[in-house]
């Protein structure tokens, strides 16, 4: 008997079918009233009393399984005729795609990676946990060097050695160790200082540094880079160089646009000057590219930096800097039609 049961139990497992009709016959010939399951049961009390327990747990293995193979055949029919139906419908509204968005940064970031790199110009870059030599000492800022304060430097606390970079001026030093002239590349990258957090400044933020060194790179190089750069990302083609110092670029500039003041943002972004600052720039200084194994008598260059930042809250119209690391949907969701 016990073992007619076990074979019960095989058939029910194999048992399939796509048809309600034959599903419903299934389950009337071993769960009906009169089924085999009842038929069993009754069969009960003529078992052996030594062989009554495991008739008990066979008979309810039996039971389970045809019910259980009941419920998943009329489940699997139930799915099939939900999503003929659906596909019947033809004038069911579609289902929206959800587009996706870059971030401003990003889009930002990519063109101007774009403009450079039609001009020649290549990406390069290196880590944002950096060593003293490659952000500072390399950069003609020896310790010590009074310049170092220019920039609050996040250091790692048991090793002043390791900190994270200040400017991506470092990947240049890494890429001039690592490539002979002529260099033209483009270090794009996040960047760390120790500033206190406001709608205009943050601990960290992102540059694109830019350097060219070959023979003969003259300031009117520069200059003329530079304009082509802002025309081709504003639209404006009148730059301004103010004297400055960093302490790798000899002679230096801070770089502004000549942005207008036809609107009256453009007064409040310029503080009414119409002049708006986008970053430093000069000639690399000698000792540079000698701590970098360039032979500064051969060949000169020049470099750059701007903020990425400023920039896409200036052309996207952000008014606060934290917007951009907070990760709030609604506001990167604004993003969808940029590239
Ligand atoms: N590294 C400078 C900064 O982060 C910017 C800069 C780059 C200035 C190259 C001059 C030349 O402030």
């Amino acid at each position: 008997m016990i073992d007619k049961i076990k074979g019960h139990i095989e058939k029910v497992k194999a048992f399939s079918s796509e048809t309600t009709e034959d599903i419903e016959k299934f389950r009337i010939e071993y769960l009906g009233k009169k089924g085999l399951l009842n038929d069993f049961f009754a069969e009960f009390k003529n078992v052996a009393n030594d062989q009554k327990k495991e008739f008990g747990q066979v008979l309810n293995t039996l039971k389970n399984t045809a019910q259980d193979k009941v419920a998943e055949l009329k489940a699997s029919l139930e799915n099939e005729a939900e999503a003929t139906e659906s596909l019947q419908d033809l004038t069911r509204p579609g289902q929206a795609i959800e587009i996706g968005s870059r971030h401003p940064v990003e889009i930002v970031k990519n063109r101007i990676i774009n403009i450079f790199s039609n001009i020649g110009f290549n990406v390069s870059e290196g880590p944002e946990i950096e060593d003293d030599w490659h952000n500072f000492t390399a950069l003609n800022l020896p310790e010590y060097h009074p310049a170092r304060d220019m920039q609050d430097t996040f250091f790692i606390q048991t090793n002043p050695d390791v900190l994270l970079r200040t400017h991506t001026s470092s990947v240049q030093v890494r890429y001039m160790e690592n490539n002979e002239p002529p260099i033209r590349t483009i270090s794009p990258g996040r960047v760390y200082r120790n500033e206190a957090i406001s709608a205009r400044s943050h601990c960290f933020f992102h540059q694109v540094e830019g350097l060219y060194v070959d023979k003969g790179v003259s300031f009117a190089d520069l200059k003329k880079t530079l304009q082509y750069f802002t025309t081709e990302l504003f639209g404006k083609s009148k730059i301004r160089l103010r004297p400055s110092y960093f302490p790798f670029t000899e002679p230096s500039a801070e770089i502004d646009v000549y942005w207008g003041l036809e609107t009256e943002t453009d007064y409040k972004i310029t503080k009414g000057t119409g002049w708006l600052e986008i970053g430093g720039c000069g000639m690399v200084d000698p000792n540079v590219l000698t701590n970098c194994g360039i032979d500064a008598e051969i060949y000169s260059g020049f470099a750059f930096g701007v903020g990425i930042d400023r920039i896409a809250m200036l052309l996207h119209q952000i008014q606060d800097i934290r917007m951009l690391s907070e990760n709030d949907i609604r506001f990167l969701e604004q993003f969808k039609a940029s590239f």
